[in-house]
């Protein structure tokens, strides 16, 4: 455990890992492998040279200051960033032993099996069902949608607050409820990966709580890969986590207990006791 007190502030800043023993061996499979991945916006380097293995149904968290490149390296995963002009990705990410961007990836199939939440609430101005039902109708999804968005609703810990209202908008409910909502739109469509980019920090606390304990069930089925600007979050819920340091290097990356409690790197020290970033 690392103790940091600073001279003027005499703050003590001690980040507890959480040791997630449930989900603690057999060492699980690999979801997502960055291979030599740089990433640049023009000629600006956003991610460089990152190579990591993610693992399958485990949370894995994402930290660093702000422009270390954690939601660019996020958006690699599902080729969200394809959508942006300027972006370059060089490098492999392998999903499902296939490269994502390789030859004959569908993008709009690979954002199926790889969901992604944001983090302001981004519901469509739709009805509450629809909202969860629109990943499925555009797959041509042929089973029972009801069911679905029922199952859909209960993995998101909503149903029992909406049930009743299935039909009113998606826009009406509170912010946490409208970020659960948009969980269950991802996960309607029976992803297999997860990617959240900060999916808390425009919640107030309670709201904020709801959806860390909903994490920590939905790795029982998916695999969560959680972008945080909040060192007590990462180390709640996540079992790895990546610390990204300026200029898109993935610095450390390990066990979360090994990252909070006795990282190799002084820097990735420096930053998790608040010295910078
Ligand atoms: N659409 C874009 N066009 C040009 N440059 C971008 C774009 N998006 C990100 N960048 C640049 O890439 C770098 C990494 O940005 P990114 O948003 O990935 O960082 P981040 O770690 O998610 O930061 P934050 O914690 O503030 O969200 C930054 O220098 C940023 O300015
Ligand atoms: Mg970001």
């Amino acid at each position: 455990m690392s103790n940091t007190t600073t001279d003027d502030s005499l703050i003590t800043t001690e980040v507890q890992a959480d040791s997630n023993d449930d989900r603690a061996a057999p060492a699980a499979g690999t979801a997502v492998a960055a291979r030599d991945l740089n990433v640049f916006y023009g000629d600006e380097q956003a991610i460089d040279d990152v190579t990591m293995e993610i693992p399958e149904k485990r949370v894995t968290a994402l930290i660093g200051p702000s422009g270390c490149g954690k939601s660019t390296f996020l958006r690699c995963i599902n080729r969200m960033n394809d959508m942006i002009e300027i972006c370059r990705v060089e490098g492999d990410v392998e999903f499902g032993g296939k490269n994502v961007y390789g030859p004959n990836v569908d993008p709009v199939a690979l954002r199926r099996k790889i969901g992604m939440v944001f983090q302001k609430p981004n519901p469509f101005p739709k009805s509450i069902r629809d909202n969860v039902a629109y990943g499925l109708k555009i797959q041509g999804y042929d089973g029972d949608v009801d069911a679905r968005v029922e199952e859909s609703l209960k993995g998101a810990a909503l149903w029992d607050e909406v049930k009743d209202q299935l039909d009113s908008s998606g826009l009406e409910l509170s912010g946490g409820q409208q970020q659960r909502l948009c969980i269950a739109r991802a996960i309607a469509p029976d992803p297999e990966v997860i990617l959240m980019d900060e999916p808390t920090s425009a919640l107030d606390p309670v709201a904020a709580s709801k959806i860390e304990d909903l994490i920590d069930d939905l790795a029982e089925e998916y695999t969560v890969i959680i972008v945080t600007h909040n060192m007590q979050q990462a180390a709640r819920i996540s079992d790895r986590t990546a610390v990204f340091l300026t200029g898109g290097e993935l610095v450390e990356y390990d066990d979360t207990a090994k990252i909070f409690e006795d990282p190799e790197e002084q820097r990735v020290e420096d930053y998790i006791t608040g010295k910078f970033g």
